[in-house]
């Protein structure tokens, strides 16, 4: 694996695991508020980032590549509202967007179909990504100020699941 792809993969493996300490936060956070149900819908996200993280991390291993930890920067404690903190989830979705389209960009230049592939996966799952935080934000918009609504949407996200993949990888 050319060194260029090398660095740039290790750098995603540590935005997904700012990504997971980010979710883990806000569901501190909602915790916080006594939103058991937003705060199980953050868990479940920042397990998912964890299994994005080794899903570079393998693919780095596999092809011979070093894999190198950096140091998470921390994040975020405290949001204005649950509306605000869904929408830096979705805002913050939209970032590891452009990061992985970046990556896709830097695989076709150095010719590496393998990472190409790999990439594949992310933009797709990018767009699920994108959309479950927005479906959170439209519902939350919605509800206003209405304490009632709040507790529904809450009774909602408490049924999401983590479902590991197939394989340990993910792939
Ligand atoms: Fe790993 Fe939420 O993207």
């Amino acid at each position: 694996m050319q060194k260029k792809m090398e660095a740039a993969l290790n750098q995603q493996i540590n935005a997904e695991y700012y990504s997971s300490y980010l979710y883990l936060s806000m569901a501190a956070y909602f915790e916080s508020l006594s939103l058991p149900g937003c705060a199980n819908w953050m868990r479940v996200q920042a397990q998912e980032e964890l299994m994005h993280a080794l899903k570079f991390f393998d693919f780095v291993a596999e092809r011979g590549g070093r894999i190198a930890l950096t140091a998470i920067e921390a994040p975020e404690t405290e949001w204005k509202s649950p509306l605000d903190c869904f929408q830096a989830v979705y805002k913050h979705e939209q970032h590891v967007t452009s990061l992985i389209h970046g990556l896709v960009d830097l695989a076709r230049e150095l010719r590496d179909h393998p990472a190409d592939n790999l990439l594949q996966w992310f933009v797709a799952e990018q767009v699920e990504e994108e959309a479950s935080a927005d479906k959170v934000v439209q519902d939350l918009r919605r509800a206003g100020d209405s304490a009632q609504l709040l507790m529904m949407i809450d009774r909602e996200l408490a049924q999401r699941v983590f479902t590991p993949p197939a394989t340990g990888s993910g792939t």
